[in-house]
C-alpha cells in the first residue's frame, strides 16, 4: 500500500501557502495527517482541502512529534525558529525562506536540475528564490552542452513575490489612482500600481539589491560552478501573478537557435512558445497557474557572436516556490532520501 506522510505546513494562509495546499490536492500527494498552521490573526481559521475542513492552527513545538514533511513558507525568522525546531526533532523541513539557502550543509534545489543534491540532506532542504528556479532551468542545459562564460538577466516581477498584503495595495492603490485619490503606500518605497520600481529589497554597498545578489549567488551553488559571471537587474512590476526575466547569456562556442530549440524542446519544466510574427511569446498571463516555465524570443546576441537572448516567464507562486517545494517532497519520497 502507498505509504502516506503527516504533513505541517506553516504559512497556510498566505499567497505560497494557498498555492501549495492547492498542489497537494492536484498532485494527490500522499498525505495521512495535514496540520495547517499561520500567524494568531489567522488561528481558527477554516480552509479545506480535498473537501476536508481543517483550523489553522497555532505553532507549538509538539506539533512536529509526529510529523514527517514540515513546509515552511513565512518569513525569515520563522523558517529559522520552527526550521531548526521540527528539524531537530526528525521532520523533514522544506523551507522558502532565504536563512538556509547558502548553508553549505542545506541543499538548494531544483528537482529539473540538481536532485542529486538531496542525496545527503541533514534534515532542512531550502527552495531557491523564485526569480532564481527559472534562471537556473534555462541555464543548466546549455551549460550541459556549451559551458557558459556570462550571464546577464533582467527581472520583471510580480508584486505576489512579496506576498498577500502587496497584491492588496496593487489592487487598492490602482482603486485609488483610477477614482483620482493619491495612492496608499506601505509596501514599497514608491507607488507600485501604473509605475514599476527598481529595487527589490536592501541595497548592498556594492550597488546591487538583496534580490540580485540572491539571484547571482544561489545560481552559482545550483549549478555548481562557484565563479560564473552573472550579473542581474531585479524590477517590480505592477502585475499580480508571474515572474519574467530578459536573459543575455553567452556561451564558449557559437550555438545554432536550431541546437537552442531542440534543446528546450527536451527539457522537463520548460515549454518554448515563440512566434514572434503570429505574436506569440510569454506573458505573465499566459503562465499564470501553469506548471512550466515558457521560454520565447530566442535569438542570436547581435552583439556577440557566442552569445544569446531570451525571454521566459514563470508563474512565481508555483515553480517559483510551491510547486518547487513539494517536487522536492516527491523527490525525497521516491528516492526514499527520508
Ligand atoms: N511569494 C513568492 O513568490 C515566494 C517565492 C519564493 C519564496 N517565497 C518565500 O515564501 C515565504 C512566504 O511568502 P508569501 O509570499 O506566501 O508571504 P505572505 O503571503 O505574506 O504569507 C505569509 C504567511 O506566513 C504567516 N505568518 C506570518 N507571521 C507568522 C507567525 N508569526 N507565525 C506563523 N505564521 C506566520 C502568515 O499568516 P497570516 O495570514 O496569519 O498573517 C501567512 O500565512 C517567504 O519566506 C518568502 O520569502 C515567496
Amino acid at each position: 500500500m502507498l505509504k502516506k506522510y503527516n504533513i505541517a505546513v506553516i504559512g497556510a494562509t498566505g499567497a505560497v501557502g494557498q498555492v501549495l495546499l492547492d498542489l497537494i490536492e492536484e498532485r494527490n500527494f500522499p498525505y495521512d495527517s495535514l496540520h495547517l498552521c499561520a500567524s494568531s490573526r489567522s488561528v481558527g481559521k477554516k480552509i479545506i482541502v480535498n473537501g476536508n475542513e481543517y483550523v489553522v492552527e497555532e505553532i507549538n513545538e509538539e506539533l512536529f512529534n509526529n510529523i514527517d514533511f514540515v513546509f515552511i513558507s513565512a518569513n525569515n525568522e520563522i523558517s529559522k525558529n520552527i526550521g531548526l525546531l521540527a528539524s531537530k526533532k526528525n521532520c523533514i523541513v522544506i523551507d522558502d525562506s532565504s536563512v538556509f539557502r547558502m548553508n553549505p550543509d542545506v541543499p538548494l534545489v531544483v528537482p529539473e536540475v540538481n536532485p542529486h543534491a538531496l542525496k545527503n540532506h541533514k534534515g532542512i532542504i531550502s527552495i531557491p528564490n523564485c526569480s532564481t528556479t527559472p534562471l537556473a532551468m534555462v541555464l543548466k542545459p546549455l551549460n550541459s552542452i556549451n559551458p557558459i562564460k556570462r550571464v546577464i538577466v533582467d527581472t520583471y516581477q510580480s508584486v505576489s513575490g512579496t506576498g498577500m498584503a502587496a497584491i492588496a495595495e496593487l489592487n487598492s492603490q490602482s482603486y485609488e489612482i483610477l477614482n483620482g485619490r493619491p495612492p496608499t503606500i506601505s509596501e514599497y518605497p514608491h507607488q507600485i500600481a501604473f509605475n514599476l520600481i527598481p529595487h527589490i529589497d536592501n541595497f548592498h554597498e556594492n550597488g546591487y539589491t538583496n534580490e540580485e545578489m540572491k539571484m547571482i549567488n544561489e545560481t552559482r551553488k545550483i549549478l555548481e560552478i562557484p565563479d560564473l559571471p552573472i550579473s542581474a537587474t531585479c524590477v517590480r512590476v505592477p502585475v499580480k501573478i508571474a515572474h519574467c526575466e530578459s536573459l543575455n547569456i553567452e556561451l564558449s562556442q557559437p550555438i545554432k537557435l536550431e541546437t537552442v530549440n531542440d534543446i528546450f524542446s527536451k527539457v522537463e519544466g520548460v515549454k518554448i512558445l515563440d512566434d514572434p510574427l503570429k505574436n506569440l511569446y510569454p506573458t505573465p498571463i499566459d503562465v499564470t497557474g501553469k506548471d512550466e516555465v515558457l521560454i520565447g524570443r530566442i535569438r542570436k546576441d547581435l552583439s556577440n557572436k557566442n552569445g544569446i537572448s531570451l525571454w521566459l516567464a514563470s508563474d512565481n507562486l508555483r515553480k517559483g516556490a510551491a510547486l518547487n517545494a513539494i517536487q522536492i517532497a516527491e523527490e525525497i519520497i521516491s528516492n526514499n532520501y527520508l
